[in-house]
C-alpha cells in the first residue's frame, strides 16, 4: 500500500477518559485509514502527565505500524506545533447536577490560551474539533484567538447526538441504523438542541411517514437526544466516553475523506445559512467532499415549532457568547 504524507495530530485532555477511548483507535488506522502515519502531540496538565506517561507506554505496546512517534508535553505551543489535526477534548468535565453553562467559566480561559497557541504554531491549515464542553462556545473562543487560521477550520463535536438522534429512531422503526440518512441536529451541543427527523428516510422512506404516534416527537425522541449526556452521567457517575471518542473519530473522518453525499451533523460557524448569524458555532446538517464542508441548503425552518426551537437554541449560544466576550476585550 502507498503511505501518505505523516501528519501530526494533537490531542488535548490526552489523560482524560475520552482521549483514551480516542487515541488507540486513531493510532490504529480507524479515523484516517491504514496509509496514514501520523505523529501524536499529546497536552494534558502538570499534574497528569505521570497517567500520560503510562497512557504513552501502553501506545508504544500496541507496536502501531502507523505511529512514527507520541509525545506528551503540558506546553500548548509544544503540542499544537505544526498540527495538522487538534482534537480539543481537555476541559474539565459535568459531573451531576451541573448544567454546561456553570462550565463556562472554568473551561473559557483554556481554550482563549489553545487558541492563541494554534494561531501561533500549528499548520495553516490545521482542522480544530472542539469535544470538551460547552463545546460550541469554546470552538467560538479557540476560533476567535486564532484570527491568523481560517475560522471556518474551528468545529464543534455534534456528532455524538446525531448518533443519538439515529439509534433513538431506528430503534423506533425497527431498522438498522444504517439504512438512517438526511438526520439533522441544530443548534447547540446542550439541552436546547433540535434534533430534527423531519427528513430523514429509512432505506429512502420518510421517516416521519413511519412514526404515527402522536407526540413521539416531542415527548420521548426530543428529550432522549437533548438528555442523554446527563442520562448517561447519572447512569456511570461520570460523562459518555466511549461514545464520545467514536463520535470525534466519525466526525473527523467524514471531514477529511467525505462523507460521498451523505448528511452529517458538524457544529461549524455559520456562513449565515438559516438566519444564522456569522460566526455563531451552530449544528447544521453537512456534507463533506474534498476536505471541506458544505453547509446543507434549502431544507424548511419556516413553521412555528421548528422557529420556536431554533430560536430557543440560537439565544443560548448567542448568550453564551455574550458571556464570553470580556476575554476579548484587551
Ligand atoms: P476527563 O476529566 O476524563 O479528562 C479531561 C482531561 O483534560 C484531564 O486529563 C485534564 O487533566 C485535562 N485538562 C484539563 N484542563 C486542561 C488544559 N488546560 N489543557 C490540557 N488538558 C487539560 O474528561 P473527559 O470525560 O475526557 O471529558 C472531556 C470533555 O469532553 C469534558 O468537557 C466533557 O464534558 C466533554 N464531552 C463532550 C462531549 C460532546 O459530545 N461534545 C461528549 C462527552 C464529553
Ligand atoms: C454528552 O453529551 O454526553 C456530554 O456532553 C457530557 C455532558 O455533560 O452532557
Amino acid at each position: 500500500m502507498k503511505m501518505k504524507k505523516t501528519i501530526r495530530i494533537a490531542v488535548t485532555g490526552a489523560s482524560g477518559q475520552i482521549a483514551y477511548a480516542t487515541l488507540f483507535r486513531i493510532a490504529g488506522g480507524i479515523m484516517l485509514g491504514r496509509d496514514q502515519p501520523m505523529i501524536l502531540q499529546l497536552l494534558d496538565l502538570p499534574q497528569a502527565q505521570q497517567v500520560l506517561k503510562g497512557v504513552i507506554m501502553e501506545m508504544q505496546d500496541c507496536a502501531f505500524p502507523l505511529l512514527e512517534d507520541v509525545f506528551a508535553t503540558d506546553d500548548p505551543e509544544v503540542a499544537f506545533k505544526d498540527a495538522d489535526i487538534a482534537l480539543l477534548i481537555g476541559a474539565r468535565p459535568r459531573t451531576q447536577g451541573m448544567e454546561r453553562a456553570d462550565l463556562l467559566e472554568a473551561n473559557a480561559a483554556i481554550f482563549k490560551t489553545q487558541g492563541a497557541a494554534l494561531n501561533k504554531v500549528a499548520s495553516r491549515d490545521v482542522k480544530v474539533v472542539v469535544v470538551g464542553n460547552p463545546a460550541n462556545t469554546n470552538a467560538y473562543i479557540v476560533m476567535k484567538s486564532a484570527p491568523d487560521l481560517p475560522a471556518k477550520n474551528f468545529t464543534a463535536l455534534l456528532r455524538l447526538d446525531h448518533h443519538r438522534a439515529v439509534s433513538q429512531v431506528a430503534d423506533k422503526i425497527q431498522r438498522s441504523v444504517t439504512s438512517i440518512e438526511k438526520m439533522c441536529v441544530w443548534g447547540n451541543h446542550s439541552p436546547t438542541m433540535y434534533a430534527d427527523y423531519r427528513y430523514a428516510t429509512s432505506n429512502g422512506e420518510s421517516v416521519q411517514n413511519m412514526i404515527t404516534e402522536p407526540n413521539w416527537n416531542t415527548e420521548v425522541f426530543m428529550p432522549n437526544v437533548a438528555k442523554r449526556g446527563a442520562a448517561i452521567i447519572a447512569a456511570r457517575g461520570a460523562s459518555s466516553a466511549a461514545s464520545a471518542a467514536n463520535a470525534t473519530i466519525y466526525h473527523l473522518r467524514d471531514w477529511l475523506l467525505g462523507t460521498s453525499g451523505k448528511w452529517v451533523t458538524m457544529g461549524v460557524p455559520s456562513d449565515g445559512s438559516y438566519g444564522i448569524p456569522e460566526g455563531v458555532v451552530f449544528g447544521f446538517p453537512v456534507i463533506c467532499e474534498n476536505g471541506e464542508y458544505e453547509i446543507v441548503q434549502g431544507l424548511d425552518l419556516s413553521d412555528e415549532f421548528s422557529q420556536q426551537r431554533i430560536v430557543l437554541t440560537l439565544n443560548e449560544l448567542l448568550e453564551e457568547q455574550a458571556d464570553v466576550q470580556k476575554l476579548f476585550a484587551e
